[in-house]
């Protein structure tokens, strides 16, 4: 009755009202933001004009976010010349491909962007000003009945390009409905790239139609916990995958909140499921016996590189990726590859010789090369860029060519900087502290994983990325990435449970300039965060929510 009572009289006042005394509490942080008098409401008539765009891709951004407002709160918003519009969507090509204003005054709401990915991000920001959090969640909201937005002017610009998350689903697989959850929260906080983890020693989870075996076979093993130490293997048949539909339908959802996927399959290292499907050209010793690993760790049985039919394969898979993920970028993985079989392998020390080189990474880089060579001769649409882990720097990179990109987690600050010197892109990923999967406290009440909880919201948060490096480097920094690994991630909600909200501190470093960023501000905007996370149905980390 009280909140009934309250709300009608914020009804009454909608447009009259003075402005909230703090800033609306957005993440990411806009570069600039001013607070106006007053709220602009929607009324049942809301009227909406939408500028021309090639495919009516504005309108669709619109028409989405229309969806949404109506599905929560029973608005139904109208079209309406410019004149006579309550909300206009103005395209100004001189903006930068993902950056945007939003004009709010009690009277209309002006959004301006060059692309349709801007206005994407202003209707998330106005999602953001709303009075709940319902709206981002397309859940309906039965307490507001004033769906008001404080008067403020905001511009936005992402510091970074590439604002990424990724997911290891080698090691343990949790389907479609958990990634759409985890898209849903990555395009609330404007990340854009969605890297899918996809293939592990653990586990291979994509289908891949040439080669049946690697999900008749390598997608299954004899174990859900990964063994460690005194954790053994429990026995349990798991796995699981994605068929080409599955991933397609993945694609278009992502799509459409402006997230890119980039597939990795991680080769040749890490790759004993593939090769425990096909060992008797994958592998270096295929007279032995070769299964799914039911372990954590390296495993030292990598792909034969040496061997013309591993090869083929290769170049097999990539086609079907490029087939299924319509975007600019591949990652072939490259971390943690022992090369001992290939040092005691007589067709790896033959190749070896014949590149000229004593170092067996090179064996590695060349193999990369054969693949780089074969997308290089597809038409224009099928080209793809590739992106590896630092490791590779460990070679001779020459051989790739410039435009490659070394993807930086361990010894991350110094690896990007040698990358960036070599003339690579290079995109941020420190272990410590991108690695979300770590646990964020101490507290008893953490779940297992690895680390010492020294990897906090506040750790993760302070980061800074690009620190101290010299201008002329600077275009080969493409962006921040926050990486998900699942040893002892058995289930969708302790990946959340973990991941949120340092996301959104991830987020953050990639939008908002360094200079604007101070981790007692950031913590106070965070508050308003568990009520979308709640709406959404995602679990997260509670130790930064004194209210909770
Ligand atoms: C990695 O953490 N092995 C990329």
């Amino acid at each position: 009755m009280k909140i009934k009572r309250l709300t009608c009289v914020v009804a009454c006042l909608c447009g009259l009202t003075i402005a909230l005394a703090q800033t609306p509490a957005l993440i990411p942080l806009p570069a600039s933001i001013e607070k106006g008098q007053g709220s602009f409401c929607f009324k049942a008539k809301t009227k909406v004009w939408v500028d021309a765009y090639p495919g009516d891709s504005v309108q669709m951004v619109w028409n989405r976010f229309a969806s949404d407002l109506k599905a929560s709160t029973g608005i139904k918003c109208g079209m309406a010349k410019a004149g006579k519009a309550d909300i206009r969507l103005e395209v100004d090509g001189q903006m930068g491909p993902e950056a945007y204003s939003l004009d709010i005054t009690t009277r209309r709401v002006h959004i301006r962007a060059a692309k349709p990915a801007g206005f994407f991000y202003a209707l998330q920001t106005l999602k953001q000003l709303l009075p709940s959090r319902a709206v981002m969640a397309r859940v309906k909201d039965e307490i507001v009945k004033a769906w008001t937005l404080p008067a403020t002017i905001i511009t936005y610009q992402p510091r970074f390009g590439w604002r990424g998350f990724m997911l290891d689903e080698g090691r343990h697989f949790f389907g479609k409905e958990e990634i759409k959850k985890l898209l849903d929260v990555m395009a609330a906080y404007k990340l854009n790239r969605f890297h899918w983890h996809l293939t592990e020693d653990q586990g291979w989870r994509l289908e891949i139609k040439k080669y049946p075996r690697l999900t008749e076979v390598g997608a299954w093993r004899e174990s859900k916990v990964l063994g460690w130490g005194d954790t053994k293997p429990d026995g349990l048949h798991y796995g699981g995958f994605y068929t080409h539909e599955d991933a397609r339908e993945i694609v278009a959802y992502a799509r459409e909140r402006f997230i890119e996927i980039v597939p990795e399959v991680d080769i040749p290292g890490h790759s004993q499921a593939a090769v425990a499907s096909y060992p008797e050209f994958l592998s270096c010793d295929p007279q032995n016996h070769h299964e799914v690993w039911l372990w954590q760790g390296v495993s030292g049985d990598v792909i034969n590189v040496s061997n013309p039919r591993a090869v083929a394969f290769a170049k097999d898979v990539v086609d079907e990726l490029i087939d299924i993920f319509p975007f600019g970028y591949i990652h072939l993985g490259g971390d943690e590859c022992p090369t001992n079989k290939w040092e005691a392998n007589a067709d790896c020390q033959k190749q070896l010789a014949e590149i000229g080189s004593t170092n067996y990474r090179d064996l590695q880089i060349n193999f990369y090369r054969q693949l780089q060579d074969h997308i290089a001769q597809k038409p224009k649409a099928e080209q793809r860029k590739l992106i590896f882990w630092n490791e590779v720097l460990h070679g001779n990179t020459a051989p790739l060519g410039k435009d490659i990109t070394i993807m930086a987690w361990v010894g991350a600050d110094a690896a990007a900087k040698d990358a960036a010197e070599r003339g690579l892109y290079t995109i941020l990923t420190p272990q410590i502290p991108y690695y979300i999967n770590r646990r964020q406290s101490d507290l008893p009440t953490e779940p297992r994983s690895q680390g010492y909880g020294t990897e906090t919201v506040e750790a993760v948060y302070n980061y800074a990325p690009m620190n101290g490096i010299a201008e002329n480097l600077q275009a080969k920094y493409m962006g921040v990435q926050a990486n998900f690994w699942t040893e002892w991630v058995e289930d969708a909600s302790t990946v959340q449970y973990l991941m949120f909200p340092r996301l959104a501190a991830v987020a953050e470093a990639g939008w908002t300039p360094q200079s604007l960023r101070h981790y007692p501000d950031f913590l106070q905007r965070l508050q308003a965060e568990p009520a979308y996370y709640d709406w959404r149905g995602v679990n997260y980390g509670k130790h930064v929510f004194p209210q909770k």
